[in-house]
């Protein structure tokens, strides 16, 4: 899953007539794309109730922060916000502070008990208690509730957007996880997995092609596990992820498809067969590997191993041949050697990711790892590995993108550049971001677009005729 931990998403402002007082909320967010989803379910419960949305800190009634636990740095960046908060909240006592997601749920006590000014504490499956929570906070009480659901998926609840032009929009078609990796935090903060009705994103679905928009991504923690039953008389119907993605990809032919995160053990063939099938199911596949090295994918319990990874990418390879690659890479994993990973290293060039998310292993209170193993490889160590691996996918995705240099590709204009004005920027089926002069082109509009150039980063191009 994409992960944006530097940067916050800050909605814009926005405002509607509704019962409540109209107090007007700050709402910032950290983390996966999943949360990002999360903040617009949560935009939209709070306009239903009355409440506004403003993107300017000091005018707020309300600041909320959706917040990610998944690596040590990210809690610590959002005990550097509420920190912030709190001066804001010196000139303005009224202010009420909420802390949301996977850091409420992990740090409920710690965070009434050591950072006084917060006043509301909400776990990602106690949304639709916002409003009251609201209310108890602004009668002097703590608004706190961190329980987890079985069966919570917003399925009714049209997320407000967080994309301006309005063009590329998360699906949320499943929550939590059961996968139990031994590092990872996820399945204590966002519990159990369960799906969403098939109809309910259907119809989301066919609500944002009405609205223009033109690109969706479905998003879930392992897609790939995606799975609805419906007994209809004696039948038992099941739909799973390839038929989901097929469903989808009906809706409309105009709308682009993505999905993420598919997780390499439950990764199907016939997911990759809808894949090649549709046009506008996009040819790219994000497949965290985190490790080359059997002994460590074990002790991560992630349940495959590298041959059976490879060979996934072989099948991605024959079945759909133009397919982008991506994948996530954890350095200095508990017990990792110098030859574990060169296992990593050399998986990265057998397979030639296109894209990487490269982090430090970062040990999660009470995850099994931290339970069970010693995160014993030194700081100096897990930060030269990654150094390591954070050249060698460079020099991989340059790779990536010069084989680009010359070629064509249909390309959906997202925004303009955020260096130009005279530019827009937009993706690849690739998932590879373009820059290119605008020309005749408008936000929305699907371009034929020339490749001429790449930097590190990205393509650069210019609109051509069919
Ligand atoms: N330390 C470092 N990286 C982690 N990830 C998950 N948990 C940890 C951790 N404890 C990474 C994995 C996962 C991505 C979303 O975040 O690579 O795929
Ligand atoms: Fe965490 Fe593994 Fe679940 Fe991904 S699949 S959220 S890494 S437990």
């Amino acid at each position: 899953m994409d992960f944006n931990g530097e940067e916050p998403n800050i909605f814009e402002g926005i405002s509607t007539a509704g019962t409540g007082n109209g107090a007007k909320v700050y709402l910032e967010t950290y983390g996966c794309q999943m949360n990002v989803n999360d903040s617009e379910v949560v935009a939209s419960i709070l306009l239903a109730n009355g409440y506004s949305i403003t993107q300017e800190i000091n005018e707020a009634d309300i600041i909320l922060i959706n917040t990610c636990s998944i690596r040590e740095n990210a809690e610590t960046r959002v005990f550097g916000r509420i920190d912030l908060f709190g001066q804001v909240k010196k000139n303005k006592p009224s202010v009420i502070i909420g802390v949301l997601g996977c850091m409420a749920e992990r740090l409920k006590d710690e965070l009434l008990e050591k950072k006084k000014i917060v006043d509301l504490v909400v776990g990602p499956d106690a949304y639709r208690e916002l409003p009251t929570l609201l209310r108890a906070a602004e009668s002097g009480q703590k608004g706190v509730n961190i329980m987890l659901s079985a069966d919570e998926t917003y399925a009714d609840i049209s997320p407000v957007r967080l994309d301006k032009y309005g063009v590329s929009a998360f699906v949320s078609i499943m929550r939590g996880c059961n996968n139990m990796c031994s590092y990872c935090v996820v399945p204590y903060t966002r519990g159990a997995e369960r799906s969403r009705d098939p109809q309910t994103i259907i119809h989301e679905v066919e609500e944002l092609v009405r609205n223009g928009y033109r690109e969706v991504t479905l998003l879930g923690q392992n897609v790939n596990s995606y799975s609805w039953s419906e007994s209809k008389g004696m039948v038992k119907h099941t739909v799973n992820f390839a038929d989901l993605l097929e469903m989808v990809a009906l809706v409309s032919p105009f709308l682009r498809v993505r999905f993420s995160t598919s997780h390499p053990k439950d990764l199907t063939n016939d997911v990759l067969y809808t894949m090649a099938m549709y046009e506008n199911i996009c040819n790219h596949i994000h497949l965290p590997v985190q490790s080359g090295s059997d002994r460590i994918l074990q002790l991560m319990n992630r349940k495959y191993s590298r041959n059976s990874y490879l060979n996934r990418i072989q099948a991605v390879r024959e079945i759909i041949p133009d397919c982008a690659i991506s994948t996530d890479i954890i350095a200095g994993f508990c017990t990792e050697t110098e030859l574990d990973h060169d296992l990593t290293l050399s998986l990265m060039r057998e397979v030639g990711f296109d894209f990487a998310y490269m982090f430090k292993y970062s040990q999660r209170p009470n995850t099994k790892a931290a339970r069970h193993l010693v995160d014993d490889v030194p700081d100096e160590i897990k930060s030269r590995r990654l150094t390591e691996i954070i050249e060698l996918q460079g020099k991989l995705s340059e790779e990536s993108k010069k084989k680009d240099v010359g070629k064509r590709f249909e390309v959906l204009v997202e925004g303009t550049s955020k260096k130009s004005d005279d530019f827009y920027v937009g993706r690849t089926t690739h998932n590879k971001v373009v820059v290119f002069p605008k020309e005749a082109s408008s936000i929305g509009d699907f371009v034929l677009v020339e490749v001429t150039s790449c930097t590190p980063a990205t393509l650069i191009g210019k609109i051509v005729d069919e």
